[in-house]
């Protein structure tokens, strides 16, 4: 979603400001400005465009910008207001002393704007932020640390907003509630920014400011207090993110290099977490006695990694047989859930700033349960909010469709449903060591399909123009449909829907003709011939069928259009191995059709907003 990056120091602050802006773009935008204080005074000046960060350098090739050390500047995903150079922001104040960039939502900004109105302030956008600026100016009486307290009090809903003043040169004022929001360490200068990438380049030493808290960022130093104003002792925290890892190193997208790289996470993450067959789950910090006393698991996650929690809960009851709930974050923190102090909150996320994922968790905890998240970002909100983290460590995915970072959580949950089995004692010897030497199989299984990746692109090739898809599978491959589904829909826009194959007779039947393709997992396992049985129902409605079958079926290919086969494996951990075909056909396809596959129109990485 929107990208914040602000800098104050010794050196020019536009391009900075640009590059910051430009490692912030995979987290998706439609609009960006820049709002700098000149060196030699006088007022804000701003230059903002809709569209991507090019149009934005573009429009400032043609100024002459006055040379700058302090400037804000934001990646704006439309909220309140369409897309547009006026909604874009920094939005400043009449005079242009004042400029603020902001991530979040501001709820209660309708009462706001309309007492601000009649108390003869001039609103130029429709957004929501707006009113920060206006009320900052009504409250500035010359230190802009006051003001900008005085004015969060008035906020409801989520912020994290950087604010600049010409009128006081010397810092940057920063606070944040919900939405993350980072100060950067330099050498001779300092940073905000909404995320490590936009300041990794200049400095790897971070503080997280936490909810509730607000900063001024001096050239020289940071200054921290709560929002009632009590001083701050912060923590400097040294991230590892490897930059040249968000770099497209070769592949056309970002999304084509982190499929290709998921035989190396899962690879990586057995090798950390599997020692000489034990699973180890540092992070857990629940030991085997506590974890015995858990009687239930409630999964919350959105979007993919709600997939995810799906393949998880058949897994965890599968091995473990403790009972799962599996809910998307939104739908959870609404519906007053049932959780005490022995269930088992797991929150899955890649970004860990979901914001509905983090309320869930917040709801769950305020009813008695321990929160455990899997997460991929090092020192998220998730992270720091949880009673125990799984890192999955896949690397920074770039990519808004997430491929890498599903696989290392359904991956995270094999090895969590194998540590619960372990401490119930669920497994027999054979069956445990049989599971453990197929999961270790599993990286060279996605490795070979890597290879033949291309090959999809041929059977992409001849469905790139159907209008309309749908996914079927069952048991454990039931998300991997919903998975297949949404992949397609996200980075293609071609209308696809996800179903658990029984359900095709009681609705989504109605759909197929010689204008569908339908997506058939059928591997095998014991619900194979159930699955043969859907396909020939479809074909006998002449649909098109694409199945994704076990190398070495002979038969499948009577009852599909075209076959993509996976190696043979485990049947219950094929959704490790049918999510890699199913990645690479959306990927093929959208690509056919020209279509941003990195950025999708109106999609955002981490989604900080409800
Ligand atoms: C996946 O391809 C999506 N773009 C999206 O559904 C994503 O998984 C969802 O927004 C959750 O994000 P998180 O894992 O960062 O919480």
């Amino acid at each position: 979603m929107c990208g914040i990056i602000g800098y104050i120091g010794n050196q020019d602050a536009v391009p900075l400001l640009l590059e910051g802006l430009k490692n912030l773009e995979y987290r998706g935008y439609d609009s960006s400005g820049i709002g700098i204080v000149p060196d030699a005074g006088g007022s804000i000046q701003i230059q903002k465009e809709k569209g991507k960060i090019c149009e934005l350098e573009s429009l400032l090739a043609g100024q002459s910008l006055p040379k700058t050390c302090l400037g804000i500047a934001h990646t704006r995903w439309a909220t309140h207001g369409a897309p547009c150079r006026k909604n874009s922001h920094p939005h400043a104040n009449d005079a242009y002393t004042l400029a603020v960039v902001h991530n979040g939502i501001v709820e209660n900004y309708q009462p706001l704007r309309e007492k601000l109105t009649r108390e003869g302030y001039r609103f130029l956008s429709d957004t929501d932020t707006e009113v920060i600026v206006h009320l900052i100016s009504k409250y500035l009486k010359g230190d802009l640390v006051k003001a900008v307290q005085r004015t969060i009090q008035e906020l409801e809903g989520s912020f994290a907003i950087g604010v600049i003043s010409s009128a006081d040169p010397s810092q940057i004022v920063a606070a944040r509630v919900g939405s993350p929001l980072i100060i950067g360490l330099g050498d001779g200068g300092n940073f905000i920014a909404s995320d490590v990438p936009a300041i990794i380049r200049h400095t790897r030493k971070v503080i997280y400011l936490k909810d509730g808290e607000m900063a001024a960022i001096r050239k020289d130093g940071v200054a921290l207090w709560t929002f009632d104003g009590k001083p701050v002792r912060h923590k400097v925290d040294v991230v590892t993110f490897q930059m040249d890892a968000a770099q497209k190193q070769g592949f056309p997208h970002f999304m084509l290099k982190e499929i290709n790289e998921q035989p190396v996470v899962l690879e990586k993450m057995l090798a950390a977490r599997l020692k000489k067959g034990k699973v180890v789950l540092e992070g857990l910090e629940l030991s085997d006695a506590a974890l015995k006393g858990i009687t239930r698991i409630k999964i919350v996650a959105c979007g993919t990694a709600y997939h995810a929690g799906l393949v998880g809960r058949y897994v965890i009851e599968e091995l473990a047989r403790l009972p799962v709930e599996v809910d998307v974050s939104s739908e959870f923190r609404y519906r007053s859930p049932i959780v005490d102090r022995k269930t088992l909150l797991v929150a899955v996320s890649q970004s860990g700033e979901t914001a509905d994922t983090l309320a869930a968790v917040r709801e769950a905890k305020k009813r008695g349960a321990r929160i455990l998240s899997i997460c991929n970002v090092i020192g998220s909100s998730l992270a720091r909010e949880s009673d125990g983290v799984l890192y999955t460590h896949a690397g920074p995915e770039i990519g808004v469709a997430s491929t890498k970072a599903y696989t290392a959580q359904l991956m995270m949950f094999y090895l969590l449903a194998l540590k619960l089995a372990d401490v119930h004692g669920r497994l027999s010897a054979k069956e445990r060591s049989r599971l453990v030497s197929d999961l270790v199989a599993v990286p060279g299984l996605c490795r070979k399909i890597c290879r033949d990746g291309e090959a999809i692109a041929a059977v992409a090739k001849g469905h790139s123009h159907y209008g309309c898809f749908l996914y079927l599978g069952r048991n454990v491959n039931y998300p991997s449909a919903l998975e297949g589904a949404l992949k397609l829909k996200e980075i293609s826009y071609i209308p696809a829907e996800g179903y658990a194959a029984g359900e095709m007779k009681h609705g989504p039947i109605a759909l197929i003709d010689e204008y569908r393709a339908v997506v058939c997992i059928a591997t095998q396992s014991d619900i194979y011939e159930k699955m043969i049985s859907n396909m020939q129902e479809i074909l006998s409605r002449k649909g098109n069928v694409i199945a994704i079958a076990t190398a070495g079926d002979k038969e499948i290919r009577s009852h599909a259009g075209e076959v993509i086969f996976i190696p043979a494996t485990n049947p219950l951990l094929t959704p490790l191995l049918v999510a890699l075909p199913l990645q690479f056909l959306a990927y093929y396809i959208a690509v056919n059709r020209g279509c941003d596959v990195d950025q999708p129109r109106n999609l955002a990485k981490s989604v900080t907003v409800e």
